[in-house]
């Protein structure tokens, strides 16, 4: 379970944490965007920094940033565990995965809605995550993509086949109902900002999403 942080308050960021926390989060989902590879502009390592600062959580951050390689070892200083980039952001995927692990933090690879699965096969053995977007990305509070799930079940069948340690996170229009739907699917890491967020008892939907399992 990892809350997304794009549907906070922001003028209160250390709320915003606390409630992740308290809500038993086991990730906290940073999402930065560009204005370029997105039509939407958020924050930069700045803003991660001080979230840092705010928690020991585990802090994932999603890049929607083209070309994301300038940025890398910024992000990796501001205190990133996690910097997944799109494979549609970079001509050069493998090695801007390369810098990343070369950083020292974890690597993930995110696939667009448009995206075939097999462009991450290719990089698996570099990532110990593959993001399957189930919105198109720059916003929140998007209705869910349910065409996206076989992506999601081809994935971990390959995963699964090859018995590689590899997480498949879902994210956008994730919340009480998309969320089990993913989750058999083979999705294991669930993203959602507006349904955590937006929720009147954010701790009790946090927990709702956690204990989500496949069948079997
Ligand atoms: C969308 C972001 C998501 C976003 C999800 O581009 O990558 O992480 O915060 O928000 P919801 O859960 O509201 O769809
Ligand atoms: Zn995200």
């Amino acid at each position: 379970m990892a809350p997304s942080l794009l549907a906070a308050d922001f003028s209160d960021l250390k709320k915003a944490v606390g409630l992740a926390e308290a809500g038993g989060a086991h990730w906290l989902h940073l999402d930065v965007m560009d204005g370029h590879f997105v039509p939407n502009i958020t924050f930069g390592p700045l803003v991660v920094e001080a979230v840092r600062r705010l928690t020991d959580m585990p802090l994932d951050v999603h890049l929607m940033i083209a070309p994301p390689e300038p940025y890398l070892e910024a992000f990796a200083r501001a205190g990133a565990d996690r910097l997944t980039v799109h494979v549609e952001a970079t001509a050069h995927l493998h090695r801007a995965l390369q810098t990343i692990g070369d950083l020292g933090v974890k690597a993930g690879v995110a696939l667009n809605p448009a995206t075939p699965w097999e462009q991450a096969a290719w990089v698996l053995h570099q990532v110990d995550l593959v993001l399957v977007m189930t919105v198109n990305p720059g916003f929140g509070g998007q209705a869910f993509l349910p065409e996206v799930l076989p992506k999601v079940e081809a994935l971990r069948e390959y995963v699964t086949a090859r018995g590689l340690d590899v997480h498949i996170q879902v994210d956008g229009g994730i919340d009480g109902e998309t969320a089990p739907l993913a989750v058999n699917a083979g999705a294991d890491v669930l993203v959602a900002g507006s349904a955590v967020y937006g929720a009147e008892d954010p701790a009790s939907v946090m927990a709702q999403l956690a204990r989500l399992r496949r069948p079997g």
